[in-house]
């Protein structure tokens, strides 16, 4: 099983940015944890602040890896090309939040990848990137 997760625009910066929304920890540090959780499961990790990149990332495993848990920042509320490089791949992508977006501003409650994914995982601040890998294994099982 081959899964990865992309962090989108700014998510560079947890552990630094906005402690109080997106918690203490950077994802470097959160992500050995991660490994050693699912050790079994060939874990992948990429982060860009640019949406070309991120597109490209999606396109390069989209049709051989198993799945991606994706938190695509801010994109994800504005990016119509993300939400079609979703569509366009055949692996299922989950969409994660750390924050809980419904309980923020008015401009974060709506999604334009959500339709594309295969689920949306929102407000369980970093364990919501476990849980979106938790979704990952299930479907996988299932097909
Ligand atoms: C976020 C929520 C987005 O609205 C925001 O732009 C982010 C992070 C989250 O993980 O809670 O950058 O995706």
């Amino acid at each position: 099983m081959n899964f990865l997760i992309i962090n989108g625009p700014n998510l560079n910066l947890l552990g630094t940015r906005e402690k109080s929304i997106y918690g203490e920890i950077s994802f470097e540090t959160y992500f050995e944890q991660l490994q050693v959780l699912y050790s079994k499961i060939r874990l992948e990790y990429y982060q860009s602040n640019i949406e070309g990149e991120l597109i490209n990332e999606i396109h390069r495993v989209g049709f051989s890896y198993d799945g991606i848990v994706l938190n695509a920042g801010a994109y994800t509320h504005t990016s119509l090309a993300l939400a079609d490089a979703i569509s366009a791949v055949n692996i299922p992508v989950v969409e994660v939040h750390i924050s809980n977006v419904h309980k923020r501003e008015l401009v974060r409650h709506s999604t334009m990848i959500g339709k594309a994914c295969l689920g949306t995982i929102s407000g369980f601040g970093m364990d919501s990137y476990r849980l979106g890998i938790e979704g990952l294994l299930n479907f996988c099982d299932k097909r």
